[in-house]
Order: C-alpha cells, then sequence, then structure tokens
C-alpha cells in the first residue's frame, strides 16, 4: 500500500498514560505513579509520552504533567482543550507538542474529533499562541475533507485522526463499516499529507487493530493509552509496548 514516492518510515509511538493516573485516582494517593509509567515507556521504546489534563482532573493532574516535563526526556504531547486555563498552562511548561482535543464533562472519553470547521474563530487565537511558544500544534480531528483543509488554514503542524469508529466496528466484525471507516482514514491521510500536515492516528486502537493503521503510509505517530495500560494488567507494561511497537514495525515492512 505504499503510496508513490513515500517512503515507509519509522512510525512513532506515543505511549497515553493517563489510565495509570485513573487506577491511581481510584484511592488517591500516589500509586501507581504515571511517571514511572512513562520511565518504562521511555526504556520500552516508546517515542514519546502522551497526558491530556482534563478540566475536572479525572486523570492526570497538574503535578504530574510538572514532573513528566522535568523527569522524563521523551517528548510530551500535552492533550489540552482549547481554554484560557489549558493555554497558560502549556506555555508554562512549553511541552513539545500540544494536541487540541474536544471535551465534553460528561463524556467518558473523547468520544469524537474536534469539529475544527465550526470552531475555527475560537482556535485560531490559541494554535498562534501555542505556536509562537515554539509548541507543535496538533488538532485532533475526524477524518473529514473539511476539517483537513480548516486545520491547514489554521496553520497547525499535525492533525491526529480519530480511530474510534474504526476501532470499534472492527471489535464489533462489522466488516463492511470497518472498510468504510479504514478507506475514510487512508483517504484522510493522503489528503492531509498533500497539504503539509504531518499525519498522526489514535483513539481505541489494540494489537487487533493497530497493523492497518501503522501501515498508512502517511502515519508518523500513533497515540496509544486505555488499551496497553489494560494489557499491562495482564503481561507487564513493558511486554505491552513491546508488543505493540513490534505489530507497528511488521505493519512499515
Ligand atoms: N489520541 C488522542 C488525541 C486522545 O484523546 C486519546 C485518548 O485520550 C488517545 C490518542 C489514546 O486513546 P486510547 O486511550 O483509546 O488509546
Amino acid at each position: 500500500m505504499a503510496a508513490q514516492g513515500l517512503q515507509l518510515g519509522r512510525l512513532r509511538l506515543g505511549v497515553n498514560i493517563d489510565h495509570v493516573a485513573t487506577i491511581r485516582n481510584a484511592r488517591g494517593g500516589e500509586h501507581p505513579d504515571p511517571v514511572r509509567a512513562a520511565r518504562i515507556a521511555a526504556d520500552a521504546g516508546a517515542d514519546g509520552i502522551t497526558a491530556h489534563l482534563r478540566e475536572d482532573r479525572r486523570h492526570i493532574a497538574d503535578e504530574d504533567i510538572t514532573r513528566l516535563i522535568e523527569e522524563i526526556d521523551l517528548p510530551l504531547n500535552l492533550e489540552m482543550a482549547a481554554t484560557e486555563e489549558m493555554l497558560e498552562i502549556a506555555l508554562r511548561h512549553k511541552p513539545n507538542a500540544c494536541c487540541i482535543v474536544p471535551e465534553h464533562r460528561e463524556e467518558r472519553t473523547t468520544e469524537g474529533g474536534l469539529d475544527a470547521a465550526s470552531q475555527h474563530n475560537h482556535l485560531a487565537p490559541y494554535v498562534s499562541d501555542l505556536k509562537e511558544a515554539g509548541i507543535r500544534v496538533s488538532l485532533f480531528i475526524e477524518a473529514h475533507p473539511v476539517q483537513i483543509a480548516v486545520a491547514k488554514a489554521l496553520r497547525v503542524d499535525i492533525v491526529e485522526f480519530h480511530t474510534g469508529s474504526y476501532a470499534d466496528a472492527t471489535h464489533a466484525g462489522d466488516e463492511a463499516l470497518r472498510e468504510k471507516e479504514f478507506a475514510r482514514l487512508v483517504d484522510a491521510g493522503r489528503a492531509a499529507h498533500e497539504a503539509g500536515l504531518e499525519v498522526h492516528y489514535g483513539h481505541g486502537l489494540t494489537f487487533d487493530t493497530v497493523s492497518p493503521i501503522a501501515a498508512i503510509p502517511q502515519a508518523m505517530e500513533l497515540n496509544i493509552g486505555h488499551f496497553i495500560i489494560g494489557e499491562a494488567i495482564f503481561i507487564g507494561l513493558e511486554a505491552a509496548i513491546l508488543r505493540m511497537r513490534d505489530l507497528m514495525d511488521e505493519a512499515r515492512t
């Protein structure tokens, strides 16, 4: 499936450690420590750490962000809603990248991509303030041509396509829907790359769903959290990351 003229480079793996903090917060206290998880991820060959500081601090807390910046050598991808509070935190910590995500209080997780098209005017000052501070800016969007066009107009560096519908359709065994969702992700990768945007994918990816996404030639990075942390309960965090890494590498060859 290699696109003409595109070299299949090494695909980066960003490990999202939010749900280590979810387990910690279930009891309060300090255990398990998401920064320790980040250290293990680094040793296992992760290329970056992703953490979502939510308005309600249901998992990652402010102190975790401080420690991730101070103690972990890997680039941090800070997921954040476009709010004044989050902008101030991002500008203070200057992570490698900020991924702007939609956030709704009642949702269990980030259920869909950002509707960049309807929020262009709201997003524009956040994108420019972050970029001016030297932070790479990513938008977590649906794989849709209009969203890609708006991301380009906003001059972000990266788009991350929400893979949740593809992953859900795969796990539900709905082959027709899986094919449709996958084709949408492939087309979006091509269009975003042609628009000069770096292409990432993430959400809901597992050992069973990662390979086709990893084989999309324009993909530069996958961000994966919930499944890796869940699987770590059974096989250990290092082994879960190494297995994910292997599947990604196999898909690229
Ligand atoms: N990428 C983004 C932008 C996300 O918001 C999330 C979930 O927080 C992920 C990737 C990782 O999704 P999952 O935890 O389902 O692997």
